[in-house]
């Protein structure tokens, strides 16, 4: 393909705590580039205000990068998509007005992509040397993260529905408060899911909550297990410390079967078997483990995204941008960012 044939999709993401930049050119990614937030971990939580200081002094850095791993100069994009919410207004704020100016300097369209829109479509980002493996539509997402758990029905790149979605907390923050509560750290997913590698899954048992339709609950699952370990810890003080593991993996298997129950439900409502499946819980090895087991049981093709793809990266936000480039969306110069879903 000769260079000026294509068209260069610059991607901005900057709705949490991670500050990336992705260039594609026609669906195809060329970079992506992820400057993670060191600055959280003392604090057992993402702070909003040191959040939006990071991502302005990585934001410049970050898009340079981007633009030199794709091999381009700045003049050779076409469009910039950019995530407009949901997210903490303060990092969204970064950048979007980071965008504008670009977009405004360069005499360029800008797109805004809906972080939502840019995970459940993340499984379209194409890799020069990949063999392309993409969900036809309609499909289901199963989108668990830090701020989301969502089971999303999408039926074309530019239309989706939310099927379902928690009335409190989202899975991440189940595991990561009681991670905090274990003593184990933050983020509390990825030592959930090694610990639990090496416990038994059936040891202890959770309430599972029992919220009608396909919407999810996890804060009775975390209250659950506060105020057993809290009984136990009154018995035996080192309770904690000798079934960190079983806890672990008996906690995890609770929520992946929550998880589970639902979308297997929405699989049969819809008759949909197209599954994927996004957000920085995806990553858990438990929750993987079984979306292929169940998959291969009740005929889904299921789709895992590799992990660099699923947690917050501009390479999602630039192929939903691009679906909507092509499909001719453009975005005013005085659009301002979101911080709720419902807001858009
Ligand atoms: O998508 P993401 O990177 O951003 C936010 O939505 O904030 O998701 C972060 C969440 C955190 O709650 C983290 O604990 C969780 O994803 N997570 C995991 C694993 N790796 C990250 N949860 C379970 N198992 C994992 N291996």
């Amino acid at each position: 393909m000769h260079k000026s044939m294509a068209d260069y999709i610059l991607g901005i993401e900057s709705s949490c705590d991670d500050t990336s930049a992705a260039v594609i050119a026609d669906g195809v990614l060329l970079s992506n580039v992820i400057a993670s937030q060191q600055v959280h971990k003392d604090f057992g939580g993402v702070v909003p205000e040191l959040a939006s200081r990071a991502h302005e002094k990585n934001i410049v850095p970050v898009v340079s990068e981007a633009l030199k791993r794709a091999g381009i100069s700045a003049r050779e994009l076409t469009a910039i998509a950019f995530t407009r919410g949901p997210g903490l207004l303060g990092s969204l704020l970064v950048g979007t007005s980071f965008a504008k100016a670009l977009s405004l300097s360069l005499d360029i369209p800008l797109v805004m992509v809906n972080h939502l829109q840019g995970h459940v479509l993340a499984g379209f980002i194409r890799q020069p040397d990949v063999p392309v493996r993409e969900p036809s539509f309609p499909y289901l997402c199963l989108l668990v993260s830090g701020g989301n758990s969502q089971i999303v029905r999408v039926n074309g790149p530019l239309s989706y529905e939310i099927l379902g979605q928690t009335i409190d907390d989202a899975v991440g923050e189940a595991f990561d408060k009681c991670s905090k509560m274990l003593g184990l750290g933050y983020p509390g997913g990825p030592v959930i899911d090694r610990l639990a590698r090496q416990g038994n899954p059936e040891r202890f048992h959770f309430a599972k909550p029992n919220i009608p339709g396909l919407d999810y609950s996890f804060s009775g699952v975390k209250t659950s297990l506060l105020y057993f370990v809290r009984d136990q810890m009154a018995q035996d003080p080192d309770f904690l410390e000798k079934n960190k593991e079983d806890l672990c993996a008996s906690f995890q298997k609770t929520l992946i079967d929550v998880l589970m129950g639902k979308l297997i439900r929405a699989a049969k409502e819809t008759r949909i078997r197209e599954i994927t499946i996004g957000g920085g819980v995806s990553a858990n090895s438990g929750l993987r483990e079984r979306i292929v087991a169940e998959g291969e049981k009740r005929h889904w093709n299921t789709y895992l995204p590799e992990f660099k793809f699923t947690t917050d990266n501009a390479a999602m936000i630039a192929i939903a941008g691009w679906f909507q480039y092509k499909a001719g969306i453009r975005t005013p110069l005085d659009v301002a960012p979101v911080s709720r879903l419902a807001d858009f």
